[in-house]
């Protein structure tokens, strides 16, 4: 039987990259017959945050994000990774037998150093709390986004390095599951670049009205007039119309595009059907949201219970890594 294990980063409000980079794959997998453990990285998100009610709040939208867009707790262990502290015990272990180097090698870490971001020691030390809450599950498979592979690779390496250290078989081998899919593995934000919270360049995914409008103005244009035939890769909008719209319409409009002239759309045209189809995308999961946010007893209910299970799974993991190692 296989088992999906996967976390998100509470650091902000959900955006289109997150969902399609990885909460939709989740929810999706959850029909796949398995065991699915899915979890939101709290812990994590401390390495950056120096804001307690933001971090609550962003919790708490994840949770809600989740759950309005269909997570079914009853098929899924689903729980907020503070409330598992078996997984901050295994990290403490896995850093124990990871040199330095690994770390040092990290593409997350190296780009933050060449962002400007003075490092403390959990940001430098994130991945072994990453490998921490993929290995106290015993999971099979842990789908990812392409950006986290590296991650994934580095926890095989560490479950390698603790077994051989201890001549034992503590902790099993997860394989990464990568989008396959290009469009949806690398979502732009509006600037172009990777969508990212630390960018700035955003679109969250409930977003309605003037607010949507004003994030979708936002995605950069140029100033070649609508008559002009154009080359629709060169067209940042289309990177955020081909997640949304069927290939037959999507085609209808590059093919408009491309021919120029008189009939041709100009960019407010694509950006007004962006708004429409986001709108209509989300149209249920806003409405689910402003329920479960209405009802926050709910939504700790669902947290805690998936605690409790997630506890359980990972105690046994934790005492065998103990035991592996001499500390009973
Ligand atoms: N680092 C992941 C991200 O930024 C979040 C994460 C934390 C995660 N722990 C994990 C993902 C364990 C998968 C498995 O998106």
């Amino acid at each position: 039987m296989n088992t999906y294990l996967s976390g998100i980063q509470s650091s902000g409000l959900i955006h289109l990259g997150n969902w399609f980079g990885a909460m939709r794959s989740h929810i999706a997998l959850q029909e796949v017959e398995g065991e699915h453990f899915y979890f939101i990285a709290d812990y994590h998100a401390l390495t950056t945050s120096r804001d307690p009610e933001g971090l609550k709040q962003n919790v708490r939208e994840a949770a809600v994000a989740y759950l309005a867009m269909g997570l079914d707790p009853e098929r899924v262990t689903f729980w907020r990774q503070s409330d598992v502290p078996q997984v901050t015990e295994i990290a403490w272990m896995l850093s124990c037998v990871t040199g330095m180097g690994l770390f040092e090698r990290a593409h997350s870490y190296k780009d933050k150093l060449a962002q400007g971001v003075k490092p403390n020691v959990g940001l430098f030390t994130y991945p072994a709390l990453m490998a921490a809450d993929i290995l106290a599950f015993d999971p099979t498979h842990v789908p990812v986004g392409a950006d986290q592979k590296q991650h994934v690779e580095m926890t095989q390496d560490m479950a390698a390095s603790f077994n051989a250290a201890f001549s034992a078989e503590a902790f099993r081998r997860p394989e990464p599951l990568i989008e396959s899919d290009e469009r949806l593995a690398k979502v732009v934000g509006t600037d172009g670049q990777k969508m990212s919270k630390s960018y700035g360049n955003t679109i969250w995914l409930f977003e309605t009205g003037k607010e949507l409008k004003k994030a979708v103005n936002q995605i950069t244009t140029d100033s070649r007039p609508p008559e002009e035939p154009k080359d629709p890769a060169s067209v940042l909008l289309f990177r955020f119309l081909e997640l949304f719209l069927e290939p037959k319409e999507l085609t209808e409009w590059e093919g408009r595009v491309r021919e120029g002239g008189v009939d041709a759309p100009g960019y407010g045209h694509l950006k007004a059907r962006l708004i429409e189809v986001i709108e209509e995308t989300f149209r249920e999961g806003r409405e689910r949201r402003q329920e479960l946010l209405g009802d926050p007893a709910e939504v700790e209910r669902v947290l805690a219970s998936g605690a409790e299970r997630a506890t359980e799974r990972a105690a046994l993991v934790r005492d065998r890594a103990m035991k592996a190692c001499g500390l009973r």
